[in-house]
């Protein structure tokens, strides 16, 4: 079976933002991340409230976000935040009318109306984004911390340790070979239960529940366009396009053997870091 991997570049209505994301693109080959087969773990974890104000960092294109926007109710509020300026677009499209770009590791670059309500929300939410902030982890934390109420709840699920193994472990392969650094080039962030628990501890929150889950990840649009949508403007955005295309069609090779049926279908063992922890009174 051959791995060629046919790249999506040239259509326009698929082009990415400055922070490499393209919601279309997303929507496209990623549903599964907000399907609520997938998500209702997390958001039973959340247990959101008629009246409750929350807000979701890294809310993507916005469909949890509008989730929750329905179980607060006409009494609550929820604000989705986003590092890709394509997701909030969409998300505002989608009805979320708070709806901002920043990142969430920098607490001082929270948007205005966030930071104008400092310490008035019940709960601060995430879902498949924070191991994205590899940069700042603590900075997340301090981001949550500026947003909750003394005892409000964070609650949240991301790649943790040995998340979609064999696929990471192929591109630093395919990196290496070919002289790039993949260490430094690597944005991803998956730590153990006893990592994020020692993070959140010494932000000060009290860990109600942390714990690391196999989830089996049917990907119906095939590696190559997972590997397009999540790693080329991430992972290999150093890359010229000739030299991203090989590394991408090398990676599908040496993953094939694991993570690709007779049939042909690919799947990845996602393991999701799932937490639900309160910010302990000052
Ligand atoms: C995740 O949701 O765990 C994930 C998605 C894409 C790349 C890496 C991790």
């Amino acid at each position: 079976m051959t791995h060629e991997v046919a790249m999506v570049e040239s259509d326009p209505s698929q082009a990415t933002d400055a922070s490499g994301w393209s919601a279309a693109r997303y929507n496209q080959v990623a549903s599964f991340v907000y399907s609520s087969a997938f998500t209702s773990p997390v958001l039973e974890l959340l247990a959101p409230q008629a009246g409750e104000r929350i807000v979701d960092f890294g809310c993507g294109s916005g469909e949890i976000t509008l989730e929750l926007k329905k179980a607060v109710g006409s009494d609550g509020r929820v604000v989705g935040v986003d590092s890709s300026s394509s997701m909030i677009d969409k998300a505002k499209l989608a009805g979320l009318e708070h709806a901002f770009v920043a990142d969430i590791q920098t607490p001082a670059d929270l948007p205005e109306a966030l930071l104008a309500s400092t310490n008035q929300f019940d709960a601060v939410f995430s879902n498949a984004a924070l191991h994205w902030c590899k940069r700042d982890p603590m900075g997340v934390m301090l981001s949550v911390k500026r947003m909750l109420k003394p005892g409000g709840r964070f609650v949240g699920e991301m790649g943790g340790f040995m998340n979609c193994v064999g696929v990471r472990s192929a591109l630093h392969v395919a990196l290496r070979r070919r002289n790039h650094d993949p260490v430094t080039m690597d944005p991803w962030y998956f730590p153990s239960v006893h990592d994020y628990q020692s993070l959140l501890s010494s932000a000060g929150f009290k860990v109600l529940h942390i714990s690391l889950n196999p989830r089996y990840t049917p990907i119906l649009a095939g590696l190559g366009a997972w590997l397009e949508l999540f790693v080329r403007h991430s992972f290999l955005r150093e890359l010229g396009d000739e030299e991203a295309k090989e590394v991408i069609n090398e990676v599908a090779e040496l993953c094939a053997v694991d993570s690709q049926d007779a049939q042909g279908q690919w799947a990845l063992m996602y393991m999701r870091l799932r937490f639900h922890a309160v910010l302990s009174a000052p």
